[in-house]
């Protein structure tokens, strides 16, 4: 673990994630039965193109509803930081969303971005601390799914809130939920906080698969990529000729499940490796949860958390929640 300092740049704590094995999680997911790829190799450069290109689509209502609720509500949420607060957010990217409730929050002890992307954390983190002059902005590299450690200067703050924007947290399933919800509470405790987390609520489910069936097919090329970038990177000799996207509402798990889906009985090859494919057969690649106000507020209680407030656009498409770390729940 190593405190950088580099010009005029805000301090970065490096805690040197392990970046994925592309090539092992690739071998291991194809060889499953189902197969299975994680949603993370979705955003290689040309992915993480196509994904902003998806938050402006029509059909996908959540980036904007979600900008919507931090342009109407910011002042609000970040009342209920209380003062002199450090504001962590995970998987901050280009923390474009937090410019909303950072120019709210104007009482902050510090802004914690965490990346596992090292030159992402720092350049957002630069941008921000140039656009907040005052704002006392504390980046680190680290993959918040593992180990988490906060810069010594957090314990100065009066409280700590987790900031977990976009709905990425419908990415994970349930156990993962509540280990990642675990962590959250570890970092707020013993100065006490909580979280403030976007959420995508249960809707009309053709609402629902539209919003991942686009007219223009951006989703589509979204989810074909990572056949692409496995023919890149790994020399795999995937036919995307051969394969479409495949994403319905599962009801029963109130997620969204992308998949591909092979059009015939092929044989795909990666190097000495080879995967037999029936037509019809999929590769999941992404589950994207879908919740109620109550049902997340539920699923946290036993992880010590209870409800503070939260904030909805008038369609109820979006929620930003925020929930309190209880302490008296050890
Ligand atoms: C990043 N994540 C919250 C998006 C979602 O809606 O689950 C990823 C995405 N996949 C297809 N479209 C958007």
């Amino acid at each position: 673990m190593t405190e950088l300092t580099t010009g005029h740049e805000p301090p970065l704590l490096d805690l040197h994630p392990p970046q994925g094995d592309f090539l092992a999680d690739a071998l291991a997911g194809l060889g499953k039965n189902p197969k299975a790829i994680s949603p993370m190799y979705f955003y290689d450069r040309i992915g993480s193109e196509l994904f902003d290109q998806i938050c402006t689509l029509a059909e996908y209502y959540p980036t904007r509803t979600e900008e919507w609720i931090l342009q109407t509500h910011g002042r609000d949420i970040a009342e209920g930081l209380g003062p002199s607060a450090s504001l962590i957010e995970l998987g901050s990217g280009s923390s474009r969303k937090s410019g909303l409730l950072l120019r709210a929050a104007t009482t902050l002890h510090s802004y914690v971005p965490i990346d596992i992307a090292r030159t992402h954390v720092q350049r957002a983190a630069s941008l921000i601390a140039a656009r907040f002059g005052r704002l006392r902005v504390l980046p680190v590299c680290a993959d918040f799914t593992g180990e988490l450690k906060l810069p010594r200067a957090t314990l100065d703050a009066r409280s700590k809130h987790v900031w977990f924007p976009g709905s990425t947290i419908g990415n994970f399933g349930p156990a993962a939920r509540a280990r990642l919800l675990a962590t959250i509470r570890r970092l707020c405790l013993p100065q006490g906080g909580g979280v403030v987390v976007g959420v995508d609520l249960r809707k009309d489910h053709a609402r629902l698969e539209r919003a991942y069936n686009d007219e223009r097919g951006v989703t589509a090329a979204f989810n074909l990529n990572l056949l692409q970038r496995m023919n890149r990177e790994l020399g795999s000799d995937f036919d995307l000729a051969q394969f479409r996207h495949h994403a319905f509402y599962n009801t029963a798990e109130h997620r969204i499940e992308m998949h591909l889906e092979s059009l015939s009985s092929q044989t795909v090859r990666i190097g000495d490796h080879s995967f037999e494919f029936d037509s019809g057969e999929t590769i999941c690649t992404e589950y994207s949860y879908k919740f109620t106000v109550e049902s997340f507020v539920e699923e946290a209680a036993p992880q010590g958390f209870t409800y503070a407030h939260h904030w909805t656009d008038p369609e109820e498409l979006f929620a930003v929640i925020a929930l309190r770390a209880d302490p008296a729940l050890d």
